[in-house]
């Protein structure tokens, strides 16, 4: 019988903290090893990156995902923050979060992990040794500490991805990763190609397209542009992710997220249109402006690269760049964890049992290793509280067969919906399925015993304090944060007073005219 007491986690960014907070809760003793001097991780914006290494942070960043919908299931945002946050509302809510629940004190900085091993009788006692080495006054000191459990909550970013191309080596220009890209003004006059279809991609190409003399995005694919605001200007993460419209089939979800992007765009003249008919295996990027400067003809579309040239790329379709001062690649970057042997767990595999858990060691999770489509935040709370019931005792897991079966399907199934290993996916049915592992996923009784609550819980946003009603470590603020969450999300721009109604039968004739417009748009182009 494996009896947990100390838990080393591993990096003091969003997973750290929640894992923290989540060792709390079950009177564990966390010990939160940070290789920096802070906390919050990829949200830490430098100029030069921490001790010469880059960050994955750039200058004018506003999250992808709403402000309602990136909180933590028991801190409230603040209602002044505006919907959309920038770095430093962001950071801020962290180190609140921090203080609120007393976790700084559990962090020791400029301590970097860089072992960690099965003990001799991990078998019986499920213990690891983790060694750390630490800077002391430009000395290195390394020491080696035995712990029952160990939660890796180390991020995805830590290793840039920059894809071969043929003759990529006499390119004279610069290439740069998007990890060391700051702002768009270092681009001034330069002829920039970005390459990627991600958020940062996305960003980074509109950055640039205000400075430079041209600008380029190369696609393999194409690219699903979602705006912030969803059908009638609501947040479209609280439009997408909702316990209700999740139970929508996924062909039909992907029809309708594909008709709101094809509603704002049209997505062959912006040369966007994805190769790929499932919404959901399609790059996509969140995204306001990069229509707009397509449209007024500072940035173009192009092709995947073929290959380099001395002075620019080849792109597939045959047409040339010739003259590019800088290309960025934005195009991601390896999870990695360089304190793990592969005889431990396999990074390129990725197996983990719930995308948590090593299906081998029960006492080594992974907190964050998984991308939503989405918040991140509450799924890797979710993770992390599910990670302390498992250490504890009271969640029970299949064996080590099942698990590891599992664990393999889950990874096929991700291989199979993008052709390679990408693990990330709509964040409500996996919450759910957490959740109600742990016993904290509202139930339909619901209805009968606070109707009012329930309907904005089953219909509403899936607001992460849902998971705060019910089973263990509920939170007494829980309710009243899901009831104000709209309030919440919109009070910061209400600045001037309205005297006029909303207009309801507008919207009806909107409803009317704009089925009839999509009738004759679908049908006759021009
Ligand atoms: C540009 C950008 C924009 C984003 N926008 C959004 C958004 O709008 N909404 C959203 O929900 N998410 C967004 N994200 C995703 C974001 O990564 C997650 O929300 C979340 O912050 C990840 O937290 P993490 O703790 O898992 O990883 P990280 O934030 O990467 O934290 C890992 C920590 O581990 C430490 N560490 C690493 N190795 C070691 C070691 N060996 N020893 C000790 N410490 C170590 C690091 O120093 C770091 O502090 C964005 C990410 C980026 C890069
Ligand atoms: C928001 O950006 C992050 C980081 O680039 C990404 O992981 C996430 O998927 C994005 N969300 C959406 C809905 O695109």
């Amino acid at each position: 019988m494996v009896f947990v007491k100390r838990v080393a986690i591993i990096g003091a960014g969003v997973s750290g903290l929640v894992s923290v907070k989540s060792c709390l809760e079950e009177e564990f003793q966390p010990i939160c090893f940070e290789k920096s001097s802070q906390i919050g991780g990829v949200w830490i914006y430098s100029e030069n990156g921490t001790r010469g290494e880059a960050s994955a942070m750039y200058n004018g960043l506003v999250t992808n995902s709403s402000k309602e919908m990136m909180c933590f299931s028991d801190f409230a945002f603040p209602a002044e923050h505006p919907p959309y946050l920038s770095t430093h509302h962001v950071i801020k809510y962290y180190r609140d979060y921090a203080e609120h629940y007393d976790i700084m004190k559990y962090v020791k900085f400029n301590t970097e992990v860089v072992d960690v091993s099965p003990t001799e009788n991990n078998k019986t006692t499920g213990q690891w040794n983790v060694t750390v080495r630490q800077r002391n006054q430009e000395q290195l000191v390394e020491q080696t500490d035995v712990f029952d459990a160990v939660m890796v909550c180390t991020g995805k970013h830590s290793k840039c991805r920059i894809p071969e191309y043929p003759r990529m080596d006499k390119f004279k220009g610069q290439i740069i990763h998007s990890n060391t890209f700051r702002r768009g003004e270092d681009f001034v006059g330069q002829n920039v190609l970005v390459v990627g279809a991600s958020h940062s991609a996305g960003d980074l190409a509109t950055q640039c397209s205000q400075h430079t003399n041209s600008t380029y995005i190369s696609l393999r694919n194409g690219c699903y542009v979602l705006p912030r605001r969803g059908p009638n200007g609501i947040p479209i993460d609280t439009v997408a992710n909702r316990r209700f419209s999740c139970k929508i089939p996924g062909f039909i979800r992907s029809k309708m997220l594909t008709s709101l992007v094809e509603s704002r765009m049209d997505l062959d003249n912006l040369s966007l249109r994805s190769d790929k008919k499932n919404f959901f295996s399609s790059s996509m990027m969140v995204n306001d402006l990069l229509p707009d400067r397509i449209l007024n003809g500072t940035l173009k579309v192009k092709a995947h690269i073929e290959r380099f040239t001395k002075n620019g790329v080849k792109f597939v379709d045959g047409t040339y760049i010739e003259d590019i001062d800088t290309i960025v690649f934005a195009t991601g970057y390896y999870t990695s964890f360089p304190f793990i042997s592969r005889e431990i767990f396999d990074e390129t595999k990725m197996e983990l049992f719930k995308h948590i858990l090593s299906p081998k060691y029960t006492t080594l999770a992974f907190i964050g290793a998984v991308g939503a489509v989405g918040s991140q935040g509450p799924v890797y709370e979710l993770q992390a509280r599910w990670t302390v019931s498992v250490f504890s005792g009271t969640l029970k897991l299949p064996d080590v067969n099942a698990r590891q079966i599992h664990a393999k399907k889950r990874v096929d199934k991700m291989i199979k919906l993008y052709g390679y290993l990408k693990i990330k996916f709509a964040p409500v049915p996996y919450q759910e399925e957490l959740a109600n592992d742990i016993g904290v996923k509202p139930t339909l009784d619901m209805f009968l015993t606070d109707p009012k609550l329930a309907v904005k819980v089953f219909f509403g946003p899936a607001y992460p304090p849902s998971y705060r009603l019910k089973g263990p470590h509920t939170w007494a603020g829980a309710r009243d944060a899901i009831m104000k969450g709209w309030e919440n999300t919109t009070s910061p721009t209400r600045t001037r007073q309205i005297t006029n109604q909303h207009d309801v039968t507008a919207h009806l004739i909107f409803i009317a005219m704009f089925l009839f417009s999509l009738i004759l748009a679908i049908f006759f182009r021009n």
